[in-house]
C-alpha cells in the first residue's frame, strides 16, 4: 500500500534565502498513510541504498493554485496505489512541500532543503513555470534529476541537463489548435493570454502557426497572472468583433471566470467563437462552468473523457486516494506519469540511484499514460505525445472535453 511521508513547511517571508539549509529543518513531518511495513514515522534516515528512495514533491498546496497541487499529489498517490510503494526492492517516500503559488524564492529554498537536508533522489512536481525555472540551476548543481509534472513554458527543459518533462508545453498544444482553426475556416482571431512566460509562449505559437496557415491575429492582449478582472478585456474583444478568440489562462478558476463573463456580455450571442488551450476547460473546474463552456473547442494532452483501459484504471485509483470527490485533470495525469517515469528509472537502475545515470535512463522512455502513449525525446528530455482537439459537451454525468480530432507525435515546436 502507500506510504507517503508528508513534510509540510510554512515558508514565511522571513526565511533567509542565504541560509537555505534551514529550510529543511523548520518543517514538521508526518506519515499520512503507513499501511506499508516499511513506512515509519520520525526523521528520515540519510539516503542509503537500503533506505527509502526519496522524492521531493514541490507544488502549491495553499493560495490560488492549491487545487493544482492537490491534483498533482493525487496523481502521484494514484500511481503508488495501483503499483505499490516499493520499486526494485526499495520503499518510495514522497516528501511534499508547499510552494504557496508562483514564488520562486520559496520554491528555491524548499528545493535546497530537500537536496541538502533530506538528500532526495528526485525533485518532482512544478505546477508553475517561475518555480521550475528557479529550481533548475539547483538540480544541475546537485546533479539531482528534476521531473516537471506540469510547468509548460517551452524553455524550461533547456535550463538544466538534469531536467525532464512529462507534461506538455503551451506551443505543443497551441500549434495544433491554430492549424485546426485555419483548416476550419476561421480567419480572424483575437488572442488573450495570461501575462507570464507560458502565456507569451501560447500567444507567439498560435500567431506563428495561424498566420503561416493564412489566418490573421487581429489583436492580442495579456491579462494579470493572478485574479484578473476579465470585464474590460472582454469589452475590447466585443468591440473588435473578431471571428474567434484564442485564450490561455492557467488551470483553476480563471477559465470559469472568463467564460462566464464572455457569455454574460453576449459575445457568444454575437457569434464569437472560443478557441482555448485545455487549461481553460480543465476537468476539475469544468463541472462548475455550466453552459458557458458548451461548445468551446480546445487542444490538450488529457481529457477525463479519454477512452482507454489505462484512463479508466487511473480514474478509479485517483478516486480512491482522493476520496472520490474530485475529477482528475491534466495536473493529476502529470503527477501520475511523472511517478510512473521515476519508477521505471528506479527499475532500470536496479534501485541504486545516481543522478547522471538516472537522467540517461529517462531519455527515450515510453509510457502508456492515461492520455495515450507518451515518450521522452532523448535529445530534448521533453515529452512527445498526441494532442487532441476536443469540444465541451454535456454528458449524462456532466460536462466533458470530448475528443474529436488528434495530432499525433507532437514535439514541442519551440525547440
Ligand atoms: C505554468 O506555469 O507553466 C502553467 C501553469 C498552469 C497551467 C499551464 C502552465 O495550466
Amino acid at each position: 500500500m502507500i506510504a507517503i511521508k508528508l513534510c509540510w513547511h510554512s515558508p514565511g517571508a522571513w526565511l533567509p534565502l542565504a541560509g537555505l539549509l534551514l529550510a529543511g529543518l523548520l518543517g514538521a513531518c508526518e506519515s499520512r498513510q503507513t499501511k506499508s511495513a516499511g513506512a515509519a514515522a520520525g526523521p528520515a534516515p540519510a539516503a542509503a541504498a537500503t533506505g527509502p528512495i526519496k522524492i521531493g514533491l514541490l507544488a502549491p498546496f495553499s493560495g490560488l493554485f492549491a487545487g493544482s497541487g492537490k491534483q498533482m499529489e493525487g496523481g502521484v498517490k494514484a500511481y503508488l496505489e495501483q503499483h505499490g510503494n516499493r520499486v526494485a526492492g526499495r520503499e518510495i517516500e514522497v516528501l511534499v512541500k508547499d510552494t504557496t503559488g508562483p514564488a520562486p524564492d520559496v520554491a528555491k529554498s524548499l528545493a535546497q532543503g530537500l537536496i541538502v537536508r533530506d538528500k532526495v533522489d528526485f525533485l518532482a512536481g512544478f505546477v508553475l513555470t517561475p518555480n521550475a525555472l528557479a529550481v533548475a540551476p539547483l538540480a544541475t548543481e546537485a546533479k539531482t534529476p528534476m521531473v516537471v509534472m506540469n510547468a509548460a513554458t517551452s524553455i524550461i527543459t533547456t535550463r538544466s541537463p538534469f531536467l525532464v518533462r512529462v507534461s506538455f508545453t503551451l506551443p505543443q498544444v497551441a500549434a495544433p489548435l491554430a492549424t485546426w482553426a485555419a483548416k476550419n475556416g476561421v480567419k480572424g482571431v483575437y488572442t488573450l493570454v495570461s501575462d507570464y512566460a507560458p502565456g507569451a509562449d501560447a500567444e507567439a505559437q498560435f500567431k506563428k502557426t495561424f498566420e503561416a496557415a493564412g489566418g490573421k491575429v487581429v489583436d492580442s492582449v495579456r491579462v494579470p497572472m493572478q485574479n484578473p478582472d476579465f470585464a474590460p478585456y472582454i469589452q475590447r474583444i466585443k468591440d473588435a468583433k473578431p471571428e474567434a478568440v484564442f485564450i490561455f489562462v492557467p488551470a483553476g478558476a480563471q477559465g470559469t471566470a472568463f467564460l462566464k463573463a464572455f457569455q454574460q456580455r453576449g459575445l457568444d450571442q454575437q457569434g464569437i467563437r472560443v478557441l482555448a488551450t485545455g487549461d481553460v476547460t480543465e476537468d476539475q473546474e469544468l463541472p462548475a462552468m455550466g453552459e458557458a463552456a458548451l461548445g468551446v473547442v480546445t487542444t490538450h494532452h488529457y481529457s477525463a473523457a479519454h477512452e482507454s483501459a489505462e484512463n479508466a484504471a487511473f480514474k478509479q485509483a485517483f478516486a480512491k486516494v482522493t476520496g472520490g470527490t474530485l475529477r482528475p485533470n491534466f495536473m493529476a495525469v502529470g503527477g501520475y506519469d511523472g511517478m510512473a517515469a521515476i519508477a521505471r528509472v528506479i527499475e532500470k537502475l536496479g534501485g541504486t540511484i545516481d543522478g547522471e545515470r538516472a537522467i540517461e535512463a529517462f531519455k527515450g522512455l515510453t509510457l502508456q499514460s492515461p492520455r495515450g502513449s507518451i515518450r521522452i525525446d532523448p535529445e530534448t528530455r521533453d515529452v512527445v505525445q498526441t494532442v487532441y482537439v476536443r469540444r465541451v459537451e454535456q454528458r449524462a454525468d456532466g460536462l466533458y472535453n470530448v475528443e474529436f480530432d488528434r495530432f499525433d507525435e507532437q514535439k514541442d515546436p519551440g525547440k
